[in-house]
C-alpha cells in the first residue's frame, strides 16, 4: 500500500515538473522565434563598430554625469555634458549617415537635449538637472526601440 502510494506520488510529482516545463519552454521557444521589429538603419561594418562605440561613450557618459551630480560637481557635469552628449560638429556628422531622415531627427534632437542638459547642469539645480537628464535619456529608449543596426 505505501509503496503504491509512493509510487503515485512520485508519478504525479514528475507529471507537475512536466507541466512546469510545458509553461515555461513554449516561451522560450517563443523568444528565439521572435522577430526584431524596429527599422534596421543597414548600417555597413564600419559603422556598425563606430556607432557601437558611441553608442557605448554616450552610456558610460551618462554615468559620469550622474557620478559628478552625487558629488555636487554640476559645472563638470555640464561640461561633460555638452561635449559627450551635445551637438558637437562630430556627432551632427555622425547622426546624419545614419541613413534614415527619422533616426538622423531623432539623433540630432537627441544631441540638441544633451546641451540643454548641460545647460539645466551649470544652473547647479538638481531638479532641473534631473529632469533634463530624463529627457535626454527618454531619446536613448525611444530610438532603441525604433531602430536597429
Ligand atoms: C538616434 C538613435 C539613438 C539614440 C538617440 C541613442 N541610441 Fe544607442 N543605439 C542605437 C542603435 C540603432 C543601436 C544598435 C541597436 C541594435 O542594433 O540592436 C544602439 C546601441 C546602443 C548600445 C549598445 C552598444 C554595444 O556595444 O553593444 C548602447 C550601450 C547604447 N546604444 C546606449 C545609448 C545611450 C545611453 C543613449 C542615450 C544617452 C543612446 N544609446 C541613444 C541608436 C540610438
Amino acid at each position: 500500500m505505501i509503496k503504491t502510494m509512493m509510487g503515485a506520488f512520485i508519478i504525479m510529482m514528475s507529471l507537475n515538473a512536466a507541466f512546469a516545463v510545458d509553461e515555461i519552454m513554449p516561451m522560450k521557444r517563443h523568444d528565439m522565434n521572435v522577430t526584431d521589429a524596429r527599422i534596421s538603419l543597414h548600417l555597413s561594418e564600419r559603422m556598425k563598430q563606430h556607432q557601437m562605440a558611441d553608442m557605448r561613450a554616450h552610456l558610460a557618459a551618462i554615468n559620469d554625469i550622474v557620478g559628478l551630480m552625487t558629488e555636487n560637481k554640476f559645472a563638470e557635469a555640464s561640461k561633460l555634458a555638452h561635449e559627450k552628449l551635445g551637438l558637437t560638429p562630430e556627432m551632427q556628422r555622425m547622426c546624419n549617415m545614419l541613413g534614415n531622415e527619422k533616426a538622423t531627427a531623432m539623433g540630432l534632437a537627441f544631441h540638441r537635449s544633451g546641451d540643454e542638459l548641460g545647460d539645466a547642469l551649470v544652473s547647479g539645480d538638481v531638479g532641473r538637472s534631473l529632469s533634463a537628464l530624463h529627457n535626454t535619456m527618454q531619446y536613448c529608449v525611444e530610438c532603441h526601440a525604433t531602430f536597429r543596426q
